[in-house]
């Protein structure tokens, strides 16, 4: 038989395929609870309006209440043949409290409700997904105050740059973090508009209230133009590109993780409960969860791909197409927010070995910069001629096998005579990462300003 919803025009059912490839309720099941939000706050300004009666509007909400509670006990009866959520709920609105359910839909179509629904989803999303950012920055201030004068080495092409503290590195993936979550706070504040009202694309001839509605749902306002509120999905591709962007940048610490835990690394340690073992090799202790969050941005730039081509070249308003957009959205979220999660869990359990750290910062001569900033503050050399300076030493020290505090005075003296005892000082990870006390270095005493600026600010 033809649908009861729409089927007055039909003579028959449809087919199954078609019935198949129309159905999205497998998906947009999960917005159940901001479709009856949303059917709620209508029917409550419908009433408030007098375009249905008081009396309707209290069985639209007793009807919907039991609704909900159906669906939160998990004994809900979703259909296929119902095609998606707003039918799902509008259906067994009509089992439970007969006529007055058919008035539910007045002044509001799919297309208004479905958008209504997926704002109210992100919104929530973004906010979930802002409390697990906040933990990740948590876990890596917490690990970053007890290392403050641990000794690293920096690195840039991954070759030994110049010492770091530990802290130092932990910190900057909190400040990624804190702007991956201004990418959501705006992306919030963008969407936080209702579409309520808008109708199938030109509005509506009935007197509604659409402010009374947007407030009701927590909307910022009413979204000004029909056709937009009901076409545009630009709110989802912004939570999804700012998703994207910070599984990548999630993905880089993710990296460092199974670099540290290599035997050639050697800096760091995961526990059992952040590893995995092999089913051949009995010593094996890998680091899956890092690897796997390595591996989320496959999948999330995938999904934002994915909707960009859908939406992509559709002309306006609400075309079938959209229905496409539930699916990769969520996987987005879901994906985003497991991967923070196992990001938290991985930097609060990691086991650090400070004293390989130590020797590798003093490794390749990483005070090479500190030799050449030597001769430029001591002997007022410019730092093009320093620079020249120390890369012979460097040269040198090579030669002879030695870092660059073993190397005889005479020796450098034979490239820079000016050079004097005074150099040995400099000449240490630790006093190179001691030395660099401009804003923003990796002094442990700048360190230590910005592990209590984080504490304060994310414990306010
Ligand atoms: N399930 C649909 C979607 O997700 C709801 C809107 C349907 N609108 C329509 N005109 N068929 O987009």
């Amino acid at each position: 038989s033809a649908s009861a919803m729409w089927g007055g025009r039909f003579a028959a059912g449809p087919s199954a395929v078609m019935e198949a490839i129309n159905a999205s309720i497998d998906i947009d099941q999960r917005m159940a609870e901001e479709d009856i939000a949303g059917s709620l706050a209508h029917a409550a300004m419908l009433a408030a309006t007098g375009v249905i009666s008081s009396a309707d509007a209290a069985e639209i909400t007793r009807g919907l209440t039991q609704v909900r509670e159906e669906i939160r006990a998990g004994n809900f009866p979703w259909s296929a043949a119902l095609e998606d959520v707003h039918m799902n709920v509008e259906s067994r609105l009509k089992d439970i409290i007969g006529e007055p359910a058919g008035r539910l839909h007045t002044a509001r179509s799919r297309n208004d409700q479905v958008a209504t629904d997926f704002r109210l989803w992100l919104r929530a999303a973004c906010d979930r997904i802002d409390a697990g950012l906040e933990a990740y920055q948590r876990a890596l201030v917490e690990q970053a105050e007890k290392h403050i004068d641990q000794v690293m080495p920096g690195f840039t092409h991954l070759q030994t740059a110049q010492p770091v503290s530990l802290a130092h590195h932990l910190l900057s993936y909190v400040e990624l973090a804190q702007r991956d979550r201004g990418r959501f706070a705006d992306a919030r504040k963008r969407l936080n508009e209702s579409p309520l009202g808008c109708a199938a694309l030109a509005g509506t001839a009935f007197p509604i209230d659409r402010d009374m509605t947007a407030r009701a749902l927590g909307f910022d306002r009413p979204m000004a133009n029909s056709l937009d509120g009901v076409a545009a999905r630009d709110f989802a591709l912004e939570v999804m590109a700012a998703a994207a962007i910070c599984a990548v940048n999630l993905s880089r610490f993710a990296e460092e993780i199974v670099l540290w835990c290599t035997r050639r690394f050697g800096f760091a340690t995961l526990s059992d409960a952040w590893s995995t073992g092999s089913s051949i090799m009995p010593q094996k202790r890998n680091p899956d969860a890092a690897e796997l969050v390595r591996a989320k941005p496959g999948r999330i730039i995938g999904s934002l791909t994915g909707l960009l081509v859908v939406v992509k070249g559709l002309p306006l308003a609400y075309s079938k197409d959209l229905q496409e957009d539930k699916a990769p959205a969520f996987q987005a979220v879901d994906d985003l927010e497991l991967a923070l999660a196992a990001m938290a869990g991985m930097a609060a359990d990691l086991t650090f070995y400070g004293d390989a750290m130590e020797e590798a910062a003093g490794e390749a001569y990483s005070d090479a910069t500190d030799l050449a900033d030597f001769v430029v503050r001591e002997l007022g050399k410019p730092f093009r001629d320093a620079h020249h300076i120390s890369g012979s030493i460097v040269r040198l020290a090579e030669a002879a096998g030695v870092p660059l505090a073993e190397l005889p005075l005479e020796t450098m003296q034979s490239v820079e005579p000016g050079l004097d005892e005074r150099i040995y000082s400099v000449l240490s990870a630790r006093a190179s990462m001691q030395s660099r006390t401009s804003f923003g270095g990796t002094s442990p005493v700048r360190v230590r300003e910005q592990v209590e600026a984080w504490k304060a600010r994310l414990s306010a």
